[in-house]
């Protein structure tokens, strides 16, 4: 029998400091993730020179709590993934430099990963059955794009969002409405109990693009809304106001994900990121994978938002086919999926 290969993963690009061993890809045996969200509450949204001075204070440490937590030591690590972009430069590069020591220090490959194959790859950890090729709709706080997964590490970007991210849309719509951030979590629960309904919000199509996706004129009219009921001095219903926009978000993404696995004759339909623990969007795709005999798949919600055991899934498919980078691997804000 073959050896078992464990990754050393670690993610840092936005609020959250995480490391994980992950084994074969698919066994996360430890997963732990330091989060800043409280105090970027104060800001109402992620500041990014707070993000990279919390992460270094944090990073030694969920290292050596990840390490601990898997009962396993730096010897029995085979490689350390990183994600090294797209995120905020400066958050990237103190996970980055941390992953860099470690391999240096050890001597031992590193592996970087491109924060969305991480996202994608969240998908395999509790869904062992689960293999390429399949459809994969990313929604994150920072990208919303539709990917036709082709193979471990290969993908076709066939839509993307042309202004907001679906989370970003959440989390101004949230700030809108007083609810804070991180908006997506509260509108989620608050929309539980509105009609989604009760406003009929525009849906974007682009013209010639029938996979791409826009959010901000959903904003404006979400704005637009609350400023009128302002003027008119009528009383807002928010768990309906929050419901609508929802189910806007939701009808947009779950179309064009249906038709383009239909159109592509996929069989499988994924989610991941941060939006993807939305309920709504999952009962709403479940649903209409279920009408169309399509499978759904979906990490649980702690595996959706930013972790690093995602980041050693993908880390172990692109250390298997032979991925490695070298010590001069650089923090990359805007690094396109499948670009090297
Ligand atoms: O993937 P993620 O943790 O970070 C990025 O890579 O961006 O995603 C964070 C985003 C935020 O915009 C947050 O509001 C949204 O995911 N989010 C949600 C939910 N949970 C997190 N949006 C809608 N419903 C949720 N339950
Ligand atoms: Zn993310």
């Amino acid at each position: 029998m073959s050896k078992d290969t464990l990754i050393l993963a670690i993610e840092s690009s936005c609020d959250e400091t995480a490391a994980a061993v992950v084994k074969n890809g698919r066994e996360v045996l430890s997963n732990v993730i330091s989060s800043q969200i409280a105090l970027h509450t104060l800001y109402g949204g992620v500041v990014p020179e707070i993000a990279s001075r919390k992460h270094m204070e944090a990073i030694n440490q969920v290292i050596e709590q990840a390490l601990k937590e898997a009962k396993v030591t730096l010897d029995d690590i085979d490689a350390i993934g990183v994600t090294y972009g797209p995120g905020l430069v400066g958050a990237l590069l103190v996970g980055l430099t941390a992953a860099k020591a470690i391999a240096y220090a050890t001597d031992k490959p590193l592996v970087g990963v491109h924060h969305i194959e991480g996202h994608i790859s969240a998908n395999f950890i509790e869904n062992k059955e689960l293999e390429p090729p399949f459809m994969c709709l990313v929604v994150s706080g920072g990208h919303t794009h539709l990917v036709k997964v082709k193979d471990y590490g290969e993908y076709e970007i066939l839509g993307r969002t042309r202004d907001d991210a679906a989370g970003e849309a959440f989390d101004k719509v949230a700030r809108a409405v007083g609810l804070g951030y991180p908006g997506g979590p509260k509108i989620d629960k608050e929309a539980k109990n509105g009609n989604k309904h009760a406003i009929e919000f525009p849906r974007a199509n682009i013209e010639g693009a029938p996979y791409d996706f826009s959010f901000s004129g959903l904003k404006s009219a979400v704005l637009n809304y609350i400023n009128q009921c302002e003027m008119k001095n009528i009383e807002i219903n928010r768990p309906d106001l929050v419901a609508s926009f929802q189910n806007a978000v939701v009808e947009s993404l779950v179309t064009r994900a249906i038709k383009a696995a239909k159109e592509f004759g996929m069989d499988k339909i994924a989610i991941a990121g941060g939006v993807a623990s939305n309920t709504a969007l999952r009962e709403e795709i479940s649903k209409r994978c279920k009408e169309n005999n399509i499978e759904f798949y979906h990490p649980s919600p702690i595996l959706c938002t930013d972790n690093a055991a995602m980041i050693g899934a993908a880390a172990y498919y692109e250390y298997i086919k032979g991925t490695r980078h070298g010590l001069d691997l650089n923090a990359i804000p805007n690094l396109k999926l499948g670009e090297r």
